[in-house]
């Protein structure tokens, strides 16, 4: 009999990983594709397995300050400053790359980004596994990313090696990237840690511009099947469902979500909205937009994103 795939044992995670497999780990933000990111092999796998093109750089999970500085040339005060305040947690720090750091996880760059996940299963694996573990999201290429290790499973099938069951994820949405590598240092996604949360540590960021620095960040990401309708208001979106309504041969007409009343509930569950309504074949989801400010910030990006995909 095959052993199942999916489970809560951290020492089998632990000696996939050892061996060169590669295994679904749940975070407090989405869950990890992970590979030991010391072995080039199993993190091309990882590549391999996901679609995504080898020049897209992967974020090296850490147990803490002192194992990041060990992927890192040059640990600056700020990134110092940052991983201080908000690790373990939702943020992903962007550092010069030590010389011992794989091409295969940085897609050749000189920086590494580098995070320390909170939820306690993926530390303990870090813990007992020791060094770092290189991990996208779990999904395949462009799609939604997994906030349940059913989700993963969903995806990735027979291609991933075991996936640890860390229950959903707490906050849903991909980590807040900051490049400290740069002067001043440049928020290049919107996550977990509101852009205020990070100028209340280091007062000189600035809000990336022009072609961003984080290679497939631009381009339609985190897109569902169906098509994603972003608007400001209730009203707009009751009169846009009506036209679709009329127009749409979704005899269930389109959905409406609304992540302007708790934008943080909704992060946690977005993801897994959207899925449930590609499982049902829906056809339009239009989405009520929240603030512009902490996750309001993170939800925005995405949908905006997934809204670029629309066919
Ligand atoms: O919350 C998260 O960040 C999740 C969990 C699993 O940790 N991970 C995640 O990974 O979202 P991924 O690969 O889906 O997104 C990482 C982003 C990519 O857009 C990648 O291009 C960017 O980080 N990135 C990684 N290393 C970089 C580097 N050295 N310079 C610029 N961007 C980098
Ligand atoms: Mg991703």
């Amino acid at each position: 009999m095959t052993e199942p795939r999916i489970g809560t044992d951290v020492e089998r995670a632990v000696d996939i990983l050892r061996s060169g497999g590669i295994v679904g780990l749940p975070t407090e933000t989405v869950y990890g594709l992970g590979a030991d990111a010391s072995n080039a092999d199993a993190v091309a796998r990882v590549f391999r397995v996901k679609g995504r093109p080898t020049d897209h750089p992967l974020i090296v999970h850490v147990l803490d300050v002192d194992a990041a500085r060990q992927w890192s040339r040059n640990w600056s005060p700020e990134a110092d400053l940052l991983a201080r305040a908000f690790w373990p947690g939702p943020l992903t720090i962007i550092v010069d790359r030590a010389p011992q750091v794989s091409d295969a996880v940085t897609g050749g760059r000189d920086t590494v980004a580098l995070r320390s996940p909170s939820h306690p299963a993926i530390r303990a694996v870090l813990a007992s596994l020791g060094g770092g573990i290189a991990a996208p999201s779990a999904n395949r290429f462009g799609k939604v990313s997994p906030t349940t290790a059913r989700h993963v499973l969903d995806d990735l099938g027979p291609d991933v090696d075991y996936v640890l069951d860390g229950g959903p994820c707490a906050i849903g949405l991909e980590s807040t990237i900051v490049d400290c590598s740069v002067h001043p240092c440049q928020i290049l996604r919107p996550g977990g840690i509101s852009e205020s949360d990070i100028r209340r540590i280091l007062d000189t960021t600035a809000e990336a511009h022009g072609p961003s620095r984080a290679p497939g960040m631009l381009e339609s990401h985190y897109a569902p099947d169906c098509r994603v309708h972003p608007v400001e208001t209730m009203e707009r979106a009751l009169s846009l469902a009506a036209e679709l309504a009329a127009s749409d041969s979704d005899s269930s007409g389109p959905e409406i979500l609304d992540a302007s009343v708790d934008p943080v509930r909704f992060a946690s569950t977005m993801y897994a909205r959207l899925r449930d309504l590609d499982r049902a074949g829906r056809h339009d989801v239009i989405v009520v937009l929240p603030d512009d400010t902490g996750i309001g910030k993170a939800i925005r990006d995405r949908i905006v994103k997934a809204s670029h995909g629309n066919r």
